[in-house]
């Protein structure tokens, strides 16, 4: 499996979203994550559509949007048409998860399904054959800069397990705590796609991003 760092913008020095962009791309960056919250699935509130269509002219950089919403089935197509090429979303946050699936596939992009810390793993096994990415929260979603819940990667071991088994390459991303630090836990337990916010938008942000692939490559 190729693995990947994504990092969070959450982070992002917004004012210049763009440059700070190319910058983690050329630094080798394989994705950016795009967190979406509502202000009602989590207490907080990031960003949308204007932002996701914006900094699509400016990047060909795989969009890994993160949906932090109530019923994503209704916002779907629109981040679809707004240039994301992987869309995730809670299964707490759906009431029809098979529904949001067939949704996102129905618009041509890579399906990725999430929980939260206090989720069991067992919630999502009915959909693992029909997505391509789990999502394993490593904090609580919302805010950036949290401390790793370290017993959270007991899932991704989990999860990792079942793929072998059945000979699935399936991509397990965890979100939230990964810094240097941290990384090389998660890489042990089976992850392969990296979501960095805090460890990456600060000091010398290309400096960063190489430390981090370098201690996933
Ligand atoms: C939290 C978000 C994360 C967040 C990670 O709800 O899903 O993507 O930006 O931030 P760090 O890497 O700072 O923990
Ligand atoms: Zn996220």
């Amino acid at each position: 499996m190729k693995n990947i760092l994504a990092p969070s913008i959450l982070a992002a020095d917004f004012s210049i979203l763009g440059e700070q962009i190319n910058t983690v791309q050329q630094a080798g960056a394989g994705w950016l994550h795009i967190d979406v919250m509502d202000g009602a699935f989590v207490p907080n509130l990031s960003l949308g559509l204007p932002v996701v269509s914006s900094i699509r002219k400016r990047t060909d950089i795989f969009f890994d949007v993160h949906l932090m919403i109530e019923e994503p089935i209704r916002y779907i197509r629109d981040f679809a048409m707004a240039g994301a090429d992987g869309i995730t979303f809670h299964v707490e946050a759906a009431s029809h998860p098979a529904k949001t699936i067939e949704e996102i596939r129905r618009c041509g992009k890579r399906v990725g399904i999430s929980l939260k810390p206090a989720t069991p793993l067992e919630v999502i096994f009915p959909y693992l054959d029909r997505v391509d990415l789990v999502l394993v929260m490593t904090v609580e979603p919302g805010f950036g800069a949290q401390a790793i819940k370290t017993e959270t990667l007991e899932k991704v071991k989990e999860l990792r397990r079942r793929a072998q088994v059945t000979g699935r390459e399936l991509d397990i991303e965890v979100d939230g705590g990964i810094k240097r630090e941290t990384i090389g836990d998660a890489l042990a337990a089976g992850a392969n796609v990296f979501v960095a916010g805090s460890a990456v938008f600060k000091d010398d942000i290309a400096a960063n991003v190489k430390e981090l692939c370098g201690l996933i490559s």
